[in-house]
Protein backbone atom coordinates (compact mmCIF):
# COMPACT_ATOMS: atom_id res chain seq x y z
CA UNK A 1 0.00 0.00 0.00
CA UNK A 2 1.54 3.43 -1.10
CA UNK A 3 1.32 5.91 1.94
CA UNK A 4 -1.55 8.05 1.97
CA UNK A 5 -0.73 11.89 0.73
CA UNK A 6 -0.89 14.49 3.05
CA UNK A 7 -2.83 17.67 3.02
CA UNK A 8 -3.17 21.36 4.92
CA UNK A 9 -6.34 22.73 4.55
CA UNK A 10 -6.83 26.10 5.68
CA UNK A 11 -10.36 27.93 6.79
CA UNK A 12 -11.28 24.41 7.33
CA UNK A 13 -14.07 24.74 9.79
CA UNK A 14 -17.15 25.19 7.78
CA UNK A 15 -18.25 26.09 3.93
CA UNK A 16 -16.40 25.37 0.94
CA UNK A 17 -13.07 24.43 3.38
CA UNK A 18 -15.33 21.97 5.44
CA UNK A 19 -16.16 20.46 1.60
CA UNK A 20 -12.65 20.22 0.36
CA UNK A 21 -11.27 18.11 3.52
CA UNK A 22 -14.20 15.91 3.16
CA UNK A 23 -13.63 15.32 -0.30
CA UNK A 24 -9.78 15.44 0.03
CA UNK A 25 -10.56 12.78 2.79
CA UNK A 26 -12.36 10.60 0.40
CA UNK A 27 -9.72 10.23 -1.84
CA UNK A 28 -7.07 9.03 0.31
CA UNK A 29 -5.31 12.23 1.77
CA UNK A 30 -4.91 12.32 5.64
CA UNK A 31 -5.23 16.00 6.28
CA UNK A 32 -4.09 18.61 8.66
CA UNK A 33 -7.59 20.83 9.38
CA UNK A 34 -7.00 24.62 10.39
CA UNK A 35 -8.63 28.09 11.29
CA UNK A 36 -8.96 30.07 13.73
CA UNK A 37 -9.10 29.65 17.41
CA UNK A 38 -12.86 31.06 17.23
CA UNK A 39 -14.02 28.25 15.10
CA UNK A 40 -12.21 25.29 17.38
CA UNK A 41 -15.55 23.25 17.78
CA UNK A 42 -16.53 23.34 14.04
CA UNK A 43 -12.80 22.50 13.29
CA UNK A 44 -12.91 20.10 15.59
CA UNK A 45 -16.38 18.71 14.11
CA UNK A 46 -15.06 18.76 10.81
CA UNK A 47 -12.08 16.48 12.14
CA UNK A 48 -14.82 13.59 13.57
CA UNK A 49 -16.61 13.95 10.19
CA UNK A 50 -13.45 13.15 8.21
CA UNK A 51 -13.10 10.47 10.67
CA UNK A 52 -9.06 10.06 12.25
CA UNK A 53 -7.55 10.87 9.51
CA UNK A 54 -7.42 14.26 10.21
CA UNK A 55 -5.57 16.56 12.85
CA UNK A 56 -7.13 19.95 13.84
CA UNK A 57 -4.69 22.66 14.19
CA UNK A 58 -5.39 26.43 15.54
CA UNK A 59 -3.83 28.45 13.16
CA UNK A 60 -4.53 32.40 12.30
CA UNK A 61 -3.43 32.50 8.75
CA UNK A 62 -2.26 36.13 9.36
CA UNK A 63 0.98 35.20 11.33
CA UNK A 64 4.05 33.73 9.74
CA UNK A 65 5.03 32.00 13.45
CA UNK A 66 1.33 30.04 13.18
CA UNK A 67 1.50 29.25 9.78
CA UNK A 68 4.93 27.44 10.03
CA UNK A 69 3.61 25.94 12.86
CA UNK A 70 0.84 24.47 11.21
CA UNK A 71 3.39 22.96 8.32
CA UNK A 72 5.46 21.67 11.64
CA UNK A 73 2.48 19.96 12.97
CA UNK A 74 1.25 18.10 9.62
CA UNK A 75 4.89 16.93 8.87
CA UNK A 76 4.84 15.87 12.94
CA UNK A 77 1.59 13.87 12.59
CA UNK A 78 2.25 12.18 8.82
CA UNK A 79 5.65 12.78 8.22
CA UNK A 80 5.77 14.78 5.47
CA UNK A 81 3.43 17.13 3.04
CA UNK A 82 2.09 17.22 -0.34
CA UNK A 83 -0.69 19.52 -0.65
CA UNK A 84 -1.48 22.61 0.79
CA UNK A 85 -4.87 24.01 0.50
CA UNK A 86 -4.70 27.97 1.20
CA UNK A 87 -8.39 28.51 1.32
CA UNK A 88 -8.81 30.89 4.69
CA UNK A 89 -10.81 34.15 3.93
CA UNK A 90 -13.00 36.94 4.40
CA UNK A 91 -15.53 39.11 2.75
CA UNK A 92 -17.04 41.98 4.29
CA UNK A 93 -19.11 44.11 2.03
CA UNK A 94 -18.12 48.04 2.23
CA UNK A 95 -18.77 50.69 -0.22
CA UNK A 96 -15.91 52.32 -1.90
CA UNK A 97 -15.69 55.42 0.42
CA UNK A 98 -16.56 54.03 3.48
CA UNK A 99 -13.19 51.30 3.12
CA UNK A 100 -11.65 52.16 6.02
CA UNK A 101 -7.79 51.81 6.60
CA UNK A 102 -8.06 48.73 9.14
CA UNK A 103 -10.64 46.93 7.08
CA UNK A 104 -8.77 46.99 4.08
CA UNK A 105 -5.25 46.17 5.92
CA UNK A 106 -6.82 43.30 7.64
CA UNK A 107 -8.51 42.07 4.02
CA UNK A 108 -5.00 41.83 2.82
CA UNK A 109 -3.50 40.66 5.80
CA UNK A 110 -5.81 37.63 5.51
CA UNK A 111 -6.83 37.12 2.06
CA UNK A 112 -3.34 37.36 0.88
CA UNK A 113 -0.77 37.57 3.25
CA UNK A 114 -2.30 34.28 4.41
CA UNK A 115 -2.07 32.68 1.07
CA UNK A 116 1.84 34.17 0.71
CA UNK A 117 2.53 32.81 4.11
CA UNK A 118 1.07 29.41 3.48
CA UNK A 119 2.23 29.23 0.03
CA UNK A 120 6.23 29.97 1.15
CA UNK A 121 5.93 27.62 4.47
CA UNK A 122 4.29 24.37 2.10
CA UNK A 123 6.85 25.81 -0.62
CA UNK A 124 9.80 25.16 2.02
CA UNK A 125 8.50 21.74 2.89
CA UNK A 126 8.15 20.25 -0.28
CA UNK A 127 12.13 21.68 -1.16
CA UNK A 128 13.03 20.19 2.00
CA UNK A 129 12.20 16.79 1.15
CA UNK A 130 13.26 17.13 -2.60
CA UNK A 131 10.94 18.61 -4.54
CA UNK A 132 7.20 18.09 -5.85
CA UNK A 133 4.08 19.26 -4.22
CA UNK A 134 0.89 20.92 -5.11
CA UNK A 135 0.60 24.60 -3.72
CA UNK A 136 -3.58 25.72 -3.98
CA UNK A 137 -5.32 28.56 -3.03
CA UNK A 138 -8.78 29.98 -3.14
CA UNK A 139 -9.18 32.75 -5.46
CA UNK A 140 -12.76 33.94 -6.83
CA UNK A 141 -13.74 35.21 -9.95
CA UNK A 142 -13.47 38.56 -7.90
CA UNK A 143 -10.10 37.94 -8.93
CA UNK A 144 -11.21 38.90 -12.31
CA UNK A 145 -14.23 41.23 -11.97
CA UNK A 146 -15.15 43.61 -9.38
CA UNK A 147 -17.95 43.26 -7.20
CA UNK A 148 -20.39 46.47 -6.15
CA UNK A 149 -19.33 47.23 -2.31
CA UNK A 150 -16.73 44.83 -2.71
CA UNK A 151 -13.41 46.47 -3.46
CA UNK A 152 -11.21 45.24 -0.54
CA UNK A 153 -12.19 42.09 -1.05
CA UNK A 154 -11.93 41.94 -5.01
CA UNK A 155 -8.57 43.46 -4.78
CA UNK A 156 -7.16 40.88 -2.81
CA UNK A 157 -8.60 37.96 -5.53
CA UNK A 158 -6.36 39.95 -7.79
CA UNK A 159 -3.14 40.14 -5.96
CA UNK A 160 -3.83 36.39 -5.16
CA UNK A 161 -4.19 35.53 -8.46
CA UNK A 162 -0.65 37.35 -9.32
CA UNK A 163 1.31 35.80 -6.36
CA UNK A 164 0.09 32.61 -7.42
CA UNK A 165 1.40 33.04 -10.74
CA UNK A 166 4.66 34.17 -9.51
CA UNK A 167 5.02 31.05 -7.42
CA UNK A 168 4.55 28.74 -10.33
CA UNK A 169 6.98 30.38 -12.17
CA UNK A 170 9.60 30.36 -9.24
CA UNK A 171 8.61 26.60 -7.97
CA UNK A 172 7.98 25.13 -11.03
CA UNK A 173 12.01 24.05 -11.19
CA UNK A 174 11.30 21.86 -7.86
CA UNK A 175 8.75 20.26 -9.54
CA UNK A 176 5.85 22.48 -7.36
CA UNK A 177 2.82 23.37 -9.03
CA UNK A 178 0.48 26.79 -8.10
CA UNK A 179 -2.99 26.87 -9.09
CA UNK A 180 -6.17 28.92 -7.90
CA UNK A 181 -9.63 27.66 -7.82
CA UNK A 182 -12.27 31.02 -8.59
CA UNK A 183 -15.44 30.13 -7.53
CA UNK A 184 -18.68 32.51 -8.57
CA UNK A 185 -21.52 32.20 -5.91
CA UNK A 186 -20.99 29.51 -3.22
CA UNK A 187 -23.87 28.48 -0.88
CA UNK A 188 -21.97 29.07 2.38
CA UNK A 189 -21.85 31.01 5.44
CA UNK A 190 -19.69 33.39 3.52
CA UNK A 191 -22.12 33.91 1.13
CA UNK A 192 -25.32 34.04 3.21
CA UNK A 193 -23.79 36.62 5.08
CA UNK A 194 -23.48 38.45 2.10
CA UNK A 195 -26.78 38.21 1.03
CA UNK A 196 -28.31 39.53 4.10
CA UNK A 197 -26.34 42.60 4.23
CA UNK A 198 -27.63 43.08 0.29
CA UNK A 199 -29.83 46.83 0.23
CA UNK A 200 -32.31 46.68 -2.85
CA UNK A 201 -33.09 49.85 -4.78
CA UNK A 202 -35.33 51.22 -2.05
CA UNK A 203 -32.90 51.21 0.39
CA UNK A 204 -33.85 48.50 2.31
CA UNK A 205 -32.63 45.21 3.23
CA UNK A 206 -34.03 42.55 0.95
CA UNK A 207 -32.37 38.81 1.92
CA UNK A 208 -32.46 36.63 -1.23
CA UNK A 209 -32.69 39.30 -3.51
CA UNK A 210 -28.91 39.07 -4.97
CA UNK A 211 -29.11 35.13 -4.42
CA UNK A 212 -31.13 35.39 -7.12
CA UNK A 213 -29.98 37.82 -9.35
CA UNK A 214 -26.81 35.25 -8.89
CA UNK A 215 -29.30 32.34 -10.24
CA UNK A 216 -30.53 33.94 -13.03
CA UNK A 217 -27.31 35.18 -14.54
CA UNK A 218 -25.95 31.92 -14.51
CA UNK A 219 -26.38 29.69 -17.36
CA UNK A 220 -26.77 26.48 -15.44
CA UNK A 221 -29.32 28.13 -13.21
CA UNK A 222 -28.44 27.73 -9.77
CA UNK A 223 -25.46 28.93 -7.34
CA UNK A 224 -23.00 26.62 -6.59
CA UNK A 225 -22.44 24.20 -3.09
CA UNK A 226 -19.42 23.73 -1.58
CA UNK A 227 -18.99 20.40 -3.24
CA UNK A 228 -18.95 22.04 -6.35
CA UNK A 229 -15.74 23.80 -5.42
CA UNK A 230 -14.30 20.87 -3.75
CA UNK A 231 -14.41 18.71 -7.46
CA UNK A 232 -12.54 21.19 -8.73
CA UNK A 233 -10.05 21.08 -5.92
CA UNK A 234 -9.47 17.47 -5.76
CA UNK A 235 -8.56 17.82 -9.46
CA UNK A 236 -5.95 19.93 -8.35
CA UNK A 237 -4.71 18.15 -5.26
CA UNK A 238 -4.69 14.83 -7.97
CA UNK A 239 -2.33 13.24 -10.64
CA UNK A 240 -4.87 14.47 -12.74
CA UNK A 241 -3.28 17.82 -12.99
CA UNK A 242 0.57 17.28 -12.89
CA UNK A 243 1.67 19.51 -15.43
CA UNK A 244 -1.36 22.24 -14.74
CA UNK A 245 0.20 25.16 -13.05
CA UNK A 246 -0.03 29.47 -12.84
CA UNK A 247 -3.56 29.04 -13.94
CA UNK A 248 -6.98 29.99 -12.41
CA UNK A 249 -10.12 28.12 -13.16
CA UNK A 250 -13.01 29.00 -12.52
CA UNK A 251 -15.76 27.05 -10.70
CA UNK A 252 -19.08 29.46 -11.52
CA UNK A 253 -21.55 27.82 -13.62
CA UNK A 254 -20.60 29.85 -16.79
CA UNK A 255 -21.63 33.05 -15.19
CA UNK A 256 -18.17 34.28 -16.00
CA UNK A 257 -16.21 33.43 -19.19
CA UNK A 258 -13.36 35.41 -19.13
N1 LIG B 1 -18.74 31.67 -0.72
C1 LIG B 1 -18.48 32.25 -1.88
O1 LIG B 1 -19.41 32.64 -2.62
C2 LIG B 1 -17.05 32.41 -2.37
C3 LIG B 1 -16.86 32.82 -3.70
C4 LIG B 1 -15.56 32.98 -4.17
C5 LIG B 1 -14.47 32.74 -3.35
N2 LIG B 1 -14.69 32.33 -2.06
C6 LIG B 1 -13.48 32.13 -1.24
O2 LIG B 1 -13.47 30.81 -0.74
C7 LIG B 1 -12.84 30.78 0.54
C8 LIG B 1 -13.77 30.12 1.54
O3 LIG B 1 -14.99 30.85 1.58
P1 LIG B 1 -16.31 30.34 2.34
O4 LIG B 1 -17.46 30.84 1.55
O5 LIG B 1 -16.20 28.91 2.70
O6 LIG B 1 -16.20 31.27 3.66
P2 LIG B 1 -16.69 31.03 5.17
O7 LIG B 1 -16.71 32.38 5.81
O8 LIG B 1 -17.95 30.24 5.17
O9 LIG B 1 -15.49 30.15 5.80
C9 LIG B 1 -14.19 30.71 5.87
C10 LIG B 1 -13.41 30.05 6.98
O10 LIG B 1 -12.13 30.72 7.04
C11 LIG B 1 -11.82 30.94 8.42
N3 LIG B 1 -10.91 32.08 8.59
C12 LIG B 1 -11.19 33.41 8.50
N4 LIG B 1 -10.13 34.14 8.82
C13 LIG B 1 -9.12 33.27 9.11
C14 LIG B 1 -7.77 33.42 9.52
N5 LIG B 1 -7.24 34.63 9.72
N6 LIG B 1 -7.02 32.31 9.72
C15 LIG B 1 -7.57 31.07 9.55
N7 LIG B 1 -8.84 30.87 9.17
C16 LIG B 1 -9.62 31.95 8.96
C17 LIG B 1 -13.18 31.21 9.08
O11 LIG B 1 -13.11 31.03 10.49
C18 LIG B 1 -14.07 30.20 8.37
O12 LIG B 1 -14.10 28.95 9.02
C19 LIG B 1 -12.52 32.24 0.88
O13 LIG B 1 -11.16 32.52 0.59
C20 LIG B 1 -13.44 33.03 -0.03
O14 LIG B 1 -12.94 34.31 -0.32
C21 LIG B 1 -15.95 32.17 -1.56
Amino acid sequence: MPEPKVAIVTGAAQGIGRAIALRLAREGFVLALADVPGARDKLDGAVAEVGGRAIAVECDVRHKAEVDALVAAAVDAFGRLDVMVANAGIAPTDTFLDLTVDAYDTLYAINQRGVLLCYQAAARQFIAQGGGGKLIAACSVSGFDTQLHQTGYCSTKFAVRSLNQGAARELGRYGITANVYCPGTVNTPMWQKMDEAFVGEDGARAPGVLTQRKIDATPLGRIAETEDVADLVAFLAGPGSNFVSGQAIQVCGGEYVT
